[in-house]
C-alpha cells in the first residue's frame, strides 16, 4: 500500500501536534517508501516564513521525534517539495497564494491534482478554513483527482455544537472527502481488537452476557496537563479521551462481526452499539469525576490540577472520569461496561479488560479456591502492547490450591515488525482514501449522546473529587464499583 501521487496541506503547522506526529510521520512514511516521489507538503500559519525556514522547522522536528534513521537522501526529496503560505485564516490572498502553491506543485512535483487538508487548528477556526477553501476553490477536485479534508479532534464539546461543525464541514465537503482523526484507531493494538475477536474462533462464544461478568476500559495517564491549560479547562477528561478514545474502543469491543471490514461496514456495526448504550438512572451512584491534587509521585513532588499555571483556581474540569454503561441488545444485556481515564495516576497504561464471570459450580472445596479471582482477557493497548489471559491453575503442592496465573501474548515477542506510529497510519489512509479507521460523524453525535446528560448532571452538581496525583483516582470511583459488588484492576 504506497499512496499515489499527493500533496498535504498543514493548518496550524506551528503547533505541538505538528511538530511531535505530523511532520515526523510524514517523514517516516517516506523514509518507508510508502509516498510517492513527487510528495509535497504545503505549511500554513501566522509566521513570517520563507520555504526554507518552514523545511528547517521540519528538518528539526524530524531529528528529534521520528521513529526511522534519518536519511539525507529521503530528507532531501521530502524538503523540494516544502512550501509554506505565510498568513492568518481570513487573509484572502495567503489562499490565492496556496492556490498557486496547489498548482506550482502539480506541475513541478507531479502531485496530479490530489491534496489533503489537514486542519490541526483549534475548532473555533474550522468553519474559516473550510469556508476559505471552498471560496478559493480548493476544496473541489479538479477532474479525476481528490480533495480531502483532516479534522483532529475535538469534534464539539456536546451534541448541538458538534451538530454544527458537521453542518459547516458538510456544506463544503461531502462526507466521504471527510476524515476525523481518532488516533487510538491508529493505533496496531486497537486495530487488533477486530482481529482477535474475528478472525479467531475461540474468543467469539464467550464474549457475551452468558460468560462475561463485565468489561473495564482504562486510559490512565502519568502525567498532568502539561502546558495544555488554554485547551484543557472548561473540557476535562470525559470530553477529552472518554467521548472518542475510550467510546470507539468500547465499539470495537462490543460490536457485532461487520459484514465485511470496509468503512461503511464497520459504522454500522459501532453505531449500532452506541445506539444502544444506556446510561445509569442515577448517574450520581454511577459516574466519578476527579482531579489531581499536590502529592509526591514517582519520587517527584507534582503540583495539583487547581495550581497548574493558567487554570481557574476554582475549576470543575475533571481531570479523571469514570462512567458505568450498559449495552442494551442481546449479546450484552446486563453487562456493566465501566470506563475510566485520568492523568496523574499510577502509570500510563491503556487497557480493556474483559473480565468473565465464576465457574458455574466448583467440585473443589472453598479453601481450594480461596486465592482465584475471575478469569480475564486483557488487551493490552499500551505502553506494553499485548495479551494476557488470567486463568487459575493448581498450586505445585500435595494439597489442592488454585491460583491465578496469566498467559501472555506480547508484540515484542511475537513479532518482528515495528508498529508504525498511530499518526503514520492514518495520514497513510487519508492519502489512500482508506476511511476504516476514522468515525464518522454520525459516531461522533452518538457518542456526544452518551456524554451530554454526564456532563449536564455534574454541572449540576458539586464538584470534582480531589485525588493524590500517583494514585488511582478518587475513592468515589472505588465505591463505586464495590456497590456492585467489584473492583478496578490495578493494571
Ligand atoms: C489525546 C488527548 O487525544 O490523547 C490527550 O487530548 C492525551 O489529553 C492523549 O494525553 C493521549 O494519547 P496517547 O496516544 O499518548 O495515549
Amino acid at each position: 500500500r504506497i499512496a499515489g501521487p499527493s500533496g498535504l496541506v498543514i493548518f496550524g503547522v506551528t503547533g505541538d501536534l505538528s511538530r511531535k506526529k505530523l511532520m515526523p510521520a510524514v517523514y517516516d512514511l517516506a523514509n518507508r517508501g510508502l509516498l510517492p516521489p513527487g510528495f509535497s507538503l504545503v505549511g500554513f500559519a501566522r509566521r513570517d516564513w520563507e520555504d526554507q525556514d518552514f523545511a528547517q522547522v521540519v528538518h528539526d522536528a524530524v531529528k528529534e521525534h521520528a521513529r526511522t534513521a534519518f536519511r539525507e537522501e529521503v530528507w532531501q526529496q521530502l524538503a523540494e517539495g516544502m512550501r509554506f503560505i505565510p498568513g492568518d485564516f481570513d487573509d484572502d490572498k495567503a489562499f490565492e497564494q496556496l492556490g498557486k502553491a496547489v498548482d506550482e506543485l502539480n506541475a513541478s512535483r507531479g502531485t496530479g491534482g490530489n491534496f489533503a487538508f489537514y486542519l490541526s487548528v483549534p475548532p473555533k477556526f474550522f468553519p474559516k478554513v473550510v469556508q476559505q477553501l471552498k471560496k478559493h476553490g480548493l476544496a473541489d477536485p479538479p477532474e479525476g483527482s481528490w480533495r480531502r479534508a483532516v479534522i483532529e479532534k475535538p469534534f464539539g464539546h456536546d451534541l448541538a455544537s458538534a451538530r454544527e461543525l458537521n453542518a459547516i464541514v458538510h456544506d463544503v465537503f461531502e462526507p466521504d472527502q471527510v476524515f476525523r482523526i481518532d488516533h487510538y484507531l491508529g493505533k496496531e493494538t486497537v486495530q487488533n481488537i477486530l482481529a482477535l475477536r474475528f478472525a479467531n474462533q475461540m474468543y467469539e462464544p464467550i464474549w457475551n452476557r452468558s460468560y462475561v461478568d463485565h468489561v473495564q476500559i482504562t486510559m490512565a495517564e502519568d502525567i498532568g496537563i502539561g502546558g495544555r491549560a488554554g485547551y484543557y479547562d472548561g473540557i476535562g477528561a470525559a470530553r477529552d479521551v472518554i467521548q472518542n478514545h475510550l467510546l470507539q474502543l468500547m465499539a470495537l469491543t462490543a460490536m457485532e462481526e461487520p459484514i465485511a471490514f470496509d468503512a461503511e461496514a464497520l459504522l454500522t456495526e459501532k453505531l449500532k452499539v452506541l445506539k444502544s448504550v444506556r446510561l445509569p438512572e442515577d448517574l450520581g451512584a454511577h459516574t466519578v469525576r476527579g482531579q489531581y491534587a499536590e502529592a509526591w509521585q514517582g519520587g517527584e513532588k507534582v503540583i495539583g490540577y487547581l495550581q497548574e499555571d493558567g487554570i481557574d483556581p476554582r475549576s470543575k474540569t475533571d481531570t479523571y472520569a469514570a462512567i458505568k454503561l450498559e449495552i442494551d441488545n442481546r449479546r450484552w444485556a446486563g453487562v456493566p461496561f465501566y470506563l475510566r481515564a485520568g492523568k496523574r495516576l499510577g502509570r500510563r497504561v491503556t487497557e480493556i479488560a474483559v473480565v468473565f464471570q465464576r465457574a458455574p459450580h466448583s467440585p473443589f472445596d472453598s479453601t481450594a479456591t480461596e486465592e482465584l479471582g475471575q478469569n480475564a482477557i486483557v488487551i493490552r493497548v499500551q505502553p506494553d502492547e499485548g495479551m494476557t489471559v488470567r486463568f487459575g491453575s493448581k498450586v505445585p503442592g500435595t494439597s489442592m490450591e488454585i491460583r491465578d496465573v496469566t498467559m501472555d501474548f506480547a508484540y515484542g515477542e511475537s513479532f518482528t515488525e515495528s508498529s508504525p506510529e498511530a499518526y503514520e497510519r492514518l495520514i497513510l489512509d487519508v492519502l489512500l482514501g482508506d476511511a476504516n479507521l476514522f468515525p464518522r460523524h454520525q459516531e461522533v453525535e452518538e457518542s456526544w449522546k452518551i456524554l451530554d446528560p454526564i456532563e449536564e448532571h455534574w454541572t449540576a452538581h458539586g464538584r470534582p473529587a480531589q485525588y493524590a496525583s500517583g494514585s488511582w483516582g478518587p475513592e468515589e470511583a472505588d465505591e463505586m464499583l464495590a456497590r456492585d459488588g467489584r473492583s478496578w484492576r490495578r493494571p
